[in-house]
């Protein structure tokens, strides 16, 4: 695990979007393994600038997020598809039969967890996977407790998330209370993974990221059993 302790946010989202960029120049057909939260939004600004300098094309390039709410229609302003759409998919070129994400309406979600993940199969699995981490370390949205092989599944939500999500929306009562998630197997089976941490909400977490050690309940030490992972953490979240 390769870290990298940075200023500010904006550090943080600078060296992210070069590496991001990095790849897809290397390799247009790229798959992306993209995140939403606050995190990773200063990382699609610099990503679109990037695009609308010429210097990056997503043309060929494909996305598969990482999950979304149960329940929540794709124009529902705080699903994850609409948020992708608002904060980077409608600033560049990747053609939207390129761009997955897991549908909170599928009549049926067992089949939908099936059905993405042979989205990413057929893609040839994902190149790079971005991550955030929430306050109680999951990823995704894989709660503590999650097993490390977990594939694409609906988790119920734990109140610590939906309290810290509720920020988003009206008022708690509206978070949902499921989701849908890759699963810690299928991030864990990304090529090259990408985790994005900043401010103290996050120090905790990562406090028990930097203990080294896979913890099931700290879902985001899965990461220790991968090969090609970069954290790149403010100093804020990194403590001392
Ligand atoms: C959500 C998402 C995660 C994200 C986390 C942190 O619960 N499912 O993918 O990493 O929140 O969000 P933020 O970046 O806003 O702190």
């Amino acid at each position: 695990m390769r870290w990298h302790v940075v200023e500010s946010y904006e550090e943080m989202s600078r060296m992210a979007a070069g590496i991001i960029a990095e790849a897809l120049e290397r390799n247009p057909r790229l798959v992306l393994g993209l995140a939403t939260g606050s995190t990773p939004v200063g990382t699609y600004r610099e990503l679109i600038k990037a695009f609308q300098e010429g210097k990056i094309s997503f043309k060929e390039a494909f996305a598969v997020n990482l999950d979304e709410y149960v329940g929540l229609a794709p124009d529902h302003p705080q699903s994850y598809a609409y948020f992708m759409e608002e904060e980077l998919f409608s600033h560049v070129d990747m053609p939207p039969d390129h761009r997955h994400i897991p549908r909170g309406l599928a009549p049926d979600l067992d089949e939908e967890c099936r059905r993405y993940e042979e989205v990413i199969r057929n893609l040839g699995g994902v190149d790079l996977q971005l991550l955030g981490i929430g306050v109680n370390g999951h990823i995704g949205f894989n709660e503590p407790g999650t097993p490390f092989d977990a594939r694409t599944h609906v988790v119920e939500l734990t109140p610590s998330t939906r309290e810290a999500n509720a920020r988003f929306f009206e008022s708690i009562d509206e978070v949902p209370t499921h989701a849908i998630t890759m699963g810690l197997g299928t991030i864990l089976e990304a090529r090259h993974i990408l985790l994005l941490a900043s401010g103290p909400t996050k120090r905790e977490a990562i406090r028990a990221l930097r203990e080294g050690e896979p913890d099931p309940e700290w879902p985001a030490t899965c990461l220790w059993l991968h090969k090609n992972v970069d954290v790149i953490v403010d100093r804020e979240a990194y403590g001392e």
